[in-house]
């Protein structure tokens, strides 16, 4: 009789097409049973009853066995996970906390951070979120810069309040075809709303999980400067996320580097790669200047090993629309920091899968059983909290 172990060694070569990992190695094997006339019964669980790469699964598992020596035929059999393999799975994938619901149909979360601030985080946010739409993405852009929102200005968005919808969850705003959702919303201009500890998780929390995203390919999150409170939340409620560092292009990359490494292992998120921005500076007749000097981008992708996804120059446009409200790509696609973004969008389409395999399960603790109850929070409640 032909060996188990023979034919589940033989199965490695299955790979699941969605998580790109054998289906042996995912546990995605229930049962080998060899008969003695050279039958062989495999049964594979799968993700979602109805999975459509089922048929994947039916000729790659049976070409896999019958090639081994002695094997008559195969019968591919299928069942489905059970909610603890599907959790125990999720948890092999490194996406534990996956929030089902609101952001279940979010293809690709980028949160946009820094070593420091004023490098450009959100005015790229910003323009990169209009070039991915331009490029035929849906595209949603969180704000989470819950002390120093810029975002409402950037796209032009005042003081208009989100709806609610009947199923109580906030409505995001839509500029230039991105869905906008940021704390400047819900605050006084200029209130100084004060955000801490449990409020502050509670707040992100809501953004992600009451917050109507819809179908998106890309979130992006634009974080506030630093490495601190907000960025570790995110990282707990969005493991899958990846992060793109923003820096500038000062040789001083290397302290910027641990820093942000640093982060990025404290909440163990992947980087995705390092935007330079404010990178030089072309005169009208065409003299270039290097005001913040020049390498500092490539030598922090070089020391976190990870893509160098484009530089951005530093031009006037770009930073007279942060206050005019239109993404400098729609309003003028032609000017090199424009077209720079446009670029770097073009990249990260390239980079990012086209939908990322989210597995529709997991429970997620209502968001007020979240953060304990410690030092009493000071702010406000979101209207539908
Ligand atoms: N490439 C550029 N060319 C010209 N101006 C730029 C460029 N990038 C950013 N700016 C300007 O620099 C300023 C800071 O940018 P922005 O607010 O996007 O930075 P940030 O990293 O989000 O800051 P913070 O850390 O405070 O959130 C803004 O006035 C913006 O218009
Ligand atoms: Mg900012």
């Amino acid at each position: 009789m032909i060996d188990r172990d023979a034919i589940r060694k033989a199965l490695e070569v299955v790979i699941d097409p969605e998580l790109h990992r054998s289906i042996v190695e995912l546990d995605m094997v229930r049962s080998i049973e060899p008969s003695a006339n050279g039958v062989v019964d495999v049964t594979v669980s799968l993700t979602p009853p109805g999975c459509p790469i089922k048929g994947h699964f039916q000729t790659a598992v049976a070409e896999a066995v019958e090639a081994l020596e002695g094997v008559t035929h195969v019968n591919v059999y299928f069942d489905v996970l059970s909610d603890s393999q599907k959790a125990a799975l999720q948890q092999k994938l490194g996406r534990a906390s996956l929030p089902a619901g609101a952001l279940a149909q979010v293809a690709n979360v980028l949160c946009i951070g820094s070593g420091k601030g004023g490098v450009g985080k959100s005015t790229l946010t910003a323009n990169l979120a209009a070039a991915l739409m331009g490029e035929g993405k849906r595209v949603g852009v969180l704000d989470a810069d819950v002390w120093g929102y810029s975002i409402p200005r950037m796209y032009g968005l005042g003081s208009t309040r989100p709806d609610v919808s009947a199923e109580r969850k906030i409505i995001p705003l839509t500029a230039h075809g991105v869905r906008v959702m940021s704390i400047g919303f819900f605050v006084e201009e200029d209130a100084a709303v004060v955000w801490r500890g449990p409020m502050l998780h509670k707040a992100l929390t809501q953004f992600l999980q009451d917050v109507e995203w819809g179908a998106l390919d890309y979130l992006l999150v634009d974080l506030p400067p630093g490495t601190g409170d907000v960025s570790m939340t995110l990282a707990q409620l969005l493991p899958q996320a990846q992060f793109l560092i923003v820096t500038t292009p000062q040789p001083t990359a290397q302290k910027v580097a641990r820093r942000a490494a640093h982060m990025a292992d404290k909440v163990a998120l992947e980087i995705g790669g390092v935007i330079e921005n404010m990178s030089s500076f072309t005169t009208p007749s065409g003299e270039r200047f290097t005001i913040f000097g020049e390498g500092g981008g490539k030598e922090l992708a070089d020391e976190l090993d990870v893509p160098l996804l484009g530089r951005v120059p530093l031009t006037m446009p770009l930073r007279e629309q942060s206050d005019g409200g239109v993404p400098l790509v729609i309003e003028d696609p032609d000017d090199p920091a424009a077209q720079a973004i446009h670029q770097i969008a073009r990249g990260l389409i390239a980079m990012t899968p086209a939908a990322l395999p989210v597995l529709p399960l997991v429970e997620v603790a209502p968001a007020d059983d979240a953060p304990p109850a410690s030092p009493k929070p000071v702010g406000m409640s979101l209207p539908m909290a």
